[in-house]
């Protein structure tokens, strides 16, 4: 017979458990799930009422029904029982009443991950119905996933995963991770600082989802003075008054939104910065040779691709298809059966 039993027999997913967004791919079928990371719970019994897109539509239909919750924060699981209920819906949705006699998971994390975080991811794998989970390190994965590290090629590359809550910044090769490292800032930060500026300054109260929106719309990484501000107008927002407690109108011009987000892009810099300085000169060499890439939907702030490439005198450029680097990386792994091998082996 020409087919694999095997093969029919196993199932391999690739998942991108973020703090913002989860992608989760099936091998041989592509991108399966890209939904929000969101779960909404019934406040009369405090069960999960639905998930994802579904727990949006419902807060959106019955308010006062449902509450809403992120059971990531920081890139972590901050509630575990939610966490496991959203990535065993989000599997049990991908497999679409498939069966299979053995799965297999890959799943992106942070590289500071705890060993009680990874045990814990471990678990709501585990409860989500894989017999093998491979915790694999995001920035390896989004290098493998942007295509920028080649079989041919054991240079090392550097790469940049900006996402919601946190920023992988790794230098790999091939075959190795060379070195990574995360901190807990990343879009949705900027949200925040957009957030508090408002009502700082405007005695306006926004909300998140407004904040994001004045960020796509109006942020941008370099100062205002130095990009055609004519593709940047003021905006019109809406919330509520601090002073009278009414709904208000107001016009929020573009410079203020920069020196609002910019104590966190300082950060973000600082650290590309540093990690840079720590490596050895060949890996430094080889990345001042060839930039960086930028990944993760962090990456599509305006501008931030030549912020970077300014100060830190690198070429830069943004992956492709940023927000699913990761997730395209771990689908991969699968591919690669020495590499899976090899990860396993640290993965524990
Ligand atoms: N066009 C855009 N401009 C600016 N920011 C954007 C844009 N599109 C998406 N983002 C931001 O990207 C962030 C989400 O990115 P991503 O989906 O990579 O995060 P995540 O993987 O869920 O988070 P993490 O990796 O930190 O756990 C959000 O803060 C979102 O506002
Ligand atoms: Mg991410």
């Amino acid at each position: 017979m020409a087919f694999s039993l095997s093969g029919l027999m196993t199932e391999d997913l690739a998942i991108d458990l973020g703090t913002v967004h989860t992608f989760v791919a099936v091998r041989g079928r592509g991108i399966v799930i890209n939904e929000p990371s969101v779960v909404a719970v019934d406040r009369s019994d405090g069960e999960v009422a639905g998930v994802g897109n579904e727990a949006l539509e419902l807060l959106g239909q019955n308010p006062e029904q449902v509450e809403l919750y992120r059971p990531m924060e920081d890139g972590v699981i901050t509630d575990f029982d939610l966490a496991a209920k959203m990535l065993g819906h989000y599997i049990r949705k991908a497999r679409g009443g498939r069966s299979a006699f053995s799965r297999r998971v890959v799943l992106g994390v942070p590289s500071d991950i705890t060993s009680v975080e990874r045990y814990a991811l471990f678990q709501a794998v585990q409860a989500a119905g894989a017999n093998r989970a491979y915790l694999i390190d995001k920035g390896y994965l989004a290098a493998l996933g942007a295509d920028i590290i080649t079989t041919s090629d054991e240079r090392a590359s550097m790469i940049v995963d900006v996402g919601g809550a946190t920023t992988e910044i790794a230098a790999v090769t091939r075959s190795h991770l060379i070195g990574s490292r995360s901190i807990r800032k990343g879009g949705s930060d900027l949200d925040t600082a957009i957030l508090e500026h408002i009502k700082r300054y405007h005695n306006l109260l926004i909300g998140n989802r407004t904040a994001e929106r004045v960020k796509m719309e109006l942020a941008c990484a370099l100062p205002i003075s130095k990009v055609n501000s004519a593709a940047l107008e003021n905006t019109k927002i809406r919330g509520q008054s601090i002073v009278r407690s009414v709904p208000e109108m107001m016009t929020i011009i573009p410079s203020e939104i920069h020196n609002a987000i910019e104590p966190i892009l300082r950060e973000i810099i600082n650290a590309l910065r540093s990690f840079l300085e720590d490596l050895s000169p060949e890996v430094g060499g080889d990345i001042h040779g060839r930039g960086l890439t930028l990944t993760g939907g962090g990456s599509l702030l305006a501008k931030l691709d030549e912020r970077i490439a300014n100060e830190l005198h690198l070429k830069v450029k943004t992956a492709k298809n940023p927000r699913e680097s990761v997730v395209y990386g771990a689908s991969a792994m699968f591919e690669n059966p020495l590499l899976l091998r090899r990860f396993s082996r640290q993965s524990g």
